[in-house]
């Protein structure tokens, strides 16, 4: 019988159907308007009105069983293709990323200043900071530079170029700083003793480069200024410090006699090479000792030049080149590496 076989043929088309889109052509080809199910009804009014209704009977049974077999077909397409879409989705927290995090590091300069300051805050002093484009009144006049001192002059100092430079006071013409001391001026001048601390910069100097001179380091000065302070405590201060920075008590310093206008006595300060504990290789080249700062004991014309009386004051001051110590705690061989950008160098710290 016709509807019989119509029925048949839908259901097998369902079985073979493959997703929503299948089912959607099913439904139009047999249920739809013009749909061949629909087109055996347009052929009642030629039958019995007893034909009629069994024919009637039959297709409605067939559209109703059809229906349903067809909504239950894409219910389950439906279902799967939201199973498919939630495992597409699903967030797997424990799955290895694609590729692993590259974590920055630290400067050796960073961290051996971070080092520096530890053990001088440990030691009681305050950490200082100061402007790095300084006037030539603290950074050479109030630190008892003669005029015509020679660190002044073109081959040490960069200069700010100033309209009529010449003519400006000294407290207005400004230069790169040349060394951390022009902090121990600015806080001298504005501060009552005692003083304790310790400032740490950068700083610039106009000259030639080689495997130990940069035109641009970083240095760390210290003061200490009371009543009743001597060499014997600027010697145990550096010692002390120096034993705590490179982890061996077995570090030694000594003094030798040098010039620097804002202090009298005035020290170069070396180290026992703690690479070979001070019998002699490369790193010293076989001295056994290694120039490490230098130091003195305030000079009275600071004192005075920064407003304090110098009649019951005394106190030490040096100044560290902190690129130094990094190159011997890491047994760097170039000054050049600090700042070379290299992430082969960086990575290593
Ligand atoms: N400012 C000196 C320099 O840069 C170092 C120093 C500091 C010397 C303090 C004595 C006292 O070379």
């Amino acid at each position: 019988m016709k509807t019989e076989n119509l029925k048949k043929e839908a259901l097998e088309k369902l079985e073979q159907s493959k997703d929503l889109n299948d089912l959607e052509n099913i439904e139009k080809e047999y249920l739809g308007k013009k749909g061949k199910l629909r087109e055996l009804s347009s052929k009642m009014k030629d039958l019995t009105g007893e034909e009629r209704k069994e024919l009637g009977a039959q297709i409605n049974e067939a559209l109703n069983f059809l229906e349903e077999k067809i909504e239950l077909e894409k219910k389950a397409f439906k279902l799967e293709e939201l199973k498919e879409k939630e495992e597409m989705e699903s967030l797997d927290i424990t799955f290895p990323g694609v590729k692993a995090f590259q974590r920055g590091h630290i400067h050796p300069l960073s961290i051996v200043k971070k080092e520096i300051e530890d053990i001088f805050t440990f030691l009681g002093f305050s950490i200082i900071q100061g402007p790095e484009i300084e006037d030539e009144w603290h950074n050479f006049d109030a630190l008892n530079f003669p005029k015509d001192h020679p660190a002044r002059e073109m081959q040490d100092t960069f200069f700010i170029k100033q309209k009529n430079r010449e003519e400006l006071d000294s407290r207005e013409k400004y230069v790169l700083r040349t060394h951390t001391s022009n902090i121990q001026t600015r806080y001298m001048e504005s501060h009552v003793p005692p003083f304790r601390i310790v400032a740490p910069g950068r700083v610039f100097r106009y000259e030639a480069t080689d495997a130990s001179h940069e035109s641009c380091f970083y240095q760390i000065e210290g003061l200490l200024v009371d009543e009743h302070i001597s060499v014997a405590n600027l010697k145990a201060v550096l010692e002390r410090f120096l034993q705590e920075f490179f982890r061996n008590l077995d570090v030694k310093i000594r003094l030798r006699p040098s010039y620097f206008p804002f202090v009298e006595p005035g020290f170069e300060v070396d180290m026992s090479c703690v690479v070979c504990n001070g019998k002699g290789c490369s790193i010293c080249q076989g001295g056994g000792w290694i120039e490490i700062l230098g130091a003195g004991m305030v000079h009275p014309n600071v004192f005075k030049n920064c407003g304090l009386d110098p009649q019951n004051l005394t106190g030490f001051a040096f100044g560290i080149s902190i690129d130094r110590l990094a190159m011997m705690k890491y047994k760097i061989d170039h000054i050049k590496w600090f700042h070379s950008g290299d992430l082969r160098f960086l990575k290593q710290f």
